[in-house]
């Protein structure tokens, strides 16, 4: 892991010079310049500040923050839209920005500056995350959980704060999960098991004859290794490469007293583990570059993880060991990855296709016909590949 340089930005408030260490969980660089708002600033200011670059150090109530981020973001999509229409009455779409993987791109890229406009509401907190604001709420307990101890005061956006604070009622709350009698508590940061479809196939899919020993590669809450511990498997070792999944994870197995399961933090597979019957990894789905850490559990670039878990499974797999490899095609109805290329890199691991099992989506983004990339979504297939060392 890169050690993360502390950075630090300074600002006049009041004719006092502020100085404040700079936190960005979707790393935006610290602020070239900031401007001071609050209730009176109209939320027409704020957006154009916002894209113009400008960031915005909120000064008012609390709770206006949020209706004024909730303005600036009406905004940026009737912008979108007017850009959309724009395109179609001067004879665009072209055809090249129609296809589909453009679409993606495009639609990723979107993201990104609806992100960057958005985090130019920033808080400034005292040390302990707290805020002096008016009708501020309690965040130092919800920051600490998503960022860590801070001792010194700190500059961050107002979004990472609500981001912190949506983790902390997850983590409170807890996910039921369809088909097991468990629900897993998501910290901030790590993989959230949102959309359940894959649990029946882990639950459908029978177990080796031996089920002794299972790697669960890339384990984020620890929910593939729950389901394979309640299911018999005596031994499971579970590697992440993301603390915040480790810790995540540990505590789930704690939660349910598991003392079957193991972690390891592991770039892929576990150091001095024994041959396991059963390998599973439920990768990051969509080969492109992450934008923000927040990204590694959805993201793959370049396919680098599913690539690298399919090229080394074997060589832990005991004798009769099976790997299971849960993967959605989505980034084969987006044209990012072909079937032949996927059935390519089984072919060149050595390993063979026993069999397979399918799902289909049932999430909101699936069913949205106004999505560009509604064909690709509705059309996804999540699968549990089974394959074996091949003959
Ligand atoms: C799609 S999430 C799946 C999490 C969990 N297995 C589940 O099904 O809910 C992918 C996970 O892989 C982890 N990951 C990504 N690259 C990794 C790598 N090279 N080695 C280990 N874990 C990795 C991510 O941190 C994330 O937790």
């Amino acid at each position: 892991m890169l050690a993360i340089e502390k950075q630090y930005v300074q600002w006049h408030e009041n004719e006092t010079l502020r100085n404040a260490r700079w936190l960005s969980e979707s790393n935006q660089v610290p602020p070239a310049r900031i401007v001071l708002v609050d209730d009176n600033t109209t939320a027409d200011e704020a957006y154009r500040w916002a894209c113009e670059g400008t960031s915005m150090l909120w000064c008012g109530d609390f709770h206006n923050a949020r209706q004024l981020l909730q303005a600036i973001t009406r905004r940026i999509e009737r912008t979108e839209q007017r850009k959309i229409s724009k395109a179609a009455k001067s004879g665009q779409p072209t055809a090249e920005s129609l296809v589909i993987p453009n679409l993606f791109h495009q639609q990723r890229q979107a993201q990104a500056q609806r992100s960057r406009v958005l985090s130019r509401l920033l808080l400034a907190l005292d040390a302990g995350y707290v805020s002096t604001l008016r009708r501020a709420p309690d965040v130092s307990a919800a920051c600490t959980a998503a960022f860590g101890e801070l001792d010194e005061p700190c500059l961050i956006s107002f979004r990472d704060v609500q981001g912190a604070l949506g983790a902390a009622q997850w983590r409170a709350k807890g996910v039921p999960i369809t088909g097991l009698d468990v629900s897993i508590f998501p910290h901030y940061g790590v993989f959230a098991p949102t959309r359940h479809e894959y649990v029946q196939l882990m639950l459908d899919a029978p177990l080796p004859a031996a089920h002794d020993v299972a790697l669960d590669i890339g384990t984020g809450t620890g929910l593939l290794a729950i389901i394979l511990a309640q299911r018999g498997v005596k031994q499971v070792i579970a590697t992440d490469l993301n603390p915040r999944a480790l810790t995540c994870a540990k505590e789930n197995f704690t939660a349910l007293e598991l003392t079957a399961v193991q972690l390891q933090q592991a770039d892929l597979f576990p150091t001095a583990a024994p041959l396991a019957n059963l390998v599973v990894c439920n990768p990051p789905w969509l080969p492109a570059k992450p934008s923000s850490p927040l990204e590694y559990a959805v993201y793959d670039a370049n396919s680098a993880m599913l690539r690298g878990f399919v090229q080394g499974a074997k060589q832990h797999l005991a004798e009769q060991g099976e790997v299971w490899l849960i993967l959605s095609d989505l980034a084969e109805h987006l044209q990012l990855r072909t079937r032949e290329d996927l059935l390519g890199w089984f072919a060149e691991a050595g390993l063979a296709v026993k069999y397979r099992l399918d799902t289909e989506p049932k999430h909101g983004r699936s069913q949205d016909k106004t999505d560009p990339l509604f064909a690709a979504r509705s059309a996804e297939i999540t699968s549990l590949w089974c394959l074996v060392a091949q003959a």
